[in-house]
């Protein structure tokens, strides 16, 4: 490939952006007056969390929350959130009842989410696609942390005639960022902690309506004021509720429920 046909692939939105991000880290080396030595060293920096995969993470650490800012109107709908650098793109379509992949000895207490699907107007909607995917209670995402089956905790499923779903999981655990990597060692020169609270990621589509990835946090989360991505928003938080009939009870079957949680999503029409 010639360096002209190089330079025709990139994106030219990406190009812009990429020159005013040049310009906005000219003005910090002028402000700072960086030296030749802390120029390399910050390049040396970058290619080490490079070489160790850690880009995603570092850029929604740090950024990703800007990005969510920067293209959220509010407009009555559910409120977006961060997707985060675990999302892995087409999950196995789950048949009902519905349940995220999982081990036997799965880490996490069993969850029951239920919920609905509405239009702006109130209107329940029939087959929304919820994508849903979660570390488990461990904190452990598939396809990032080893030792964890392909599509563990990750799945597709869609709503009824009512506009309703209802999915078994676990209970996800608090994410901890790695801490021996290139991003940890940043976290910790600039004394910030490296956990975010635990959550639910989804993704929600409908044919008529917007597209919304947004997340579902718990009431009580240790980590809800201090979340290291800073991505918590009050509306998303819900009530992780303990079901004492059937976690004490004789019904305590292997899979039966410990834990609900009730979400409600409200998707905007297509504009
Ligand atoms: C997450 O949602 O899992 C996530 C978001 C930002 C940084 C790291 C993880
Ligand atoms: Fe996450």
């Amino acid at each position: 490939m010639t360096t002209d046909q190089a330079t025709q692939t990139l994106n030219p939105r990406v190009a812009e952006v990429f020159s005013d991000m040049l310009e906005a880290v000219a003005t910090v080396i002028q402000k700072r007056s960086v030296t030749y030595e802390e120029y390399r060293e910050v390049g040396g920096f970058l290619e080490e969390v490079a070489k160790q995969g850690e880009l995603p993470l570092l850029m929604d650490v740090f950024l990703g929350v800007v990005v969510d800012d920067a293209n959220y109107t509010a407009n009555g709908g559910t409120e977006s959130n961060v997707e985060g650098p675990f999302y892995i793109p087409d999950a196995p379509i789950l048949q009902p009842p519905y349940a995220l992949p999982r081990r036997g000895n799965e880490p996490g207490e069993p969850l029951v989410m239920s919920g609905t699907v509405r239009g702006l107007d109130g209107k329940p909607l029939t087959g929304a696609m919820l994508d849903m995917w979660q570390a488990n209670g461990a904190g452990e995402y598939s396809h990032f942390h080893p030792g964890v089956p392909e599509f563990n905790m990750r799945g597709r499923f869609t709503t009824d005639s009512e506009g309703r779903f209802e999915v078994r999981t676990v209970v996800p655990a608090a994410y901890e960022i790695p801490k021996q990597g290139p991003t940890g060692r940043l976290l910790n020169a600039l004394g910030r902690q490296f956990f975010r609270p635990a959550h639910l990621h989804v993704k929600l589509s409908h044919p008529s309506y917007q597209s919304l990835t947004t997340q579902i946090y718990f009431e009580g989360d240790a980590y809800l004021h201090s979340d290291v991505a800073g991505a918590v928003k009050d509306e998303l938080v819900v009530a992780l509720q303990k079901d004492d009939a059937r976690s004490n009870g004789e019904q305590q079957a292997l899979d039966s429920p410990s834990y609900t949680c009730s979400c409600s999503f409200v998707l905007q029409p297509q504009a």
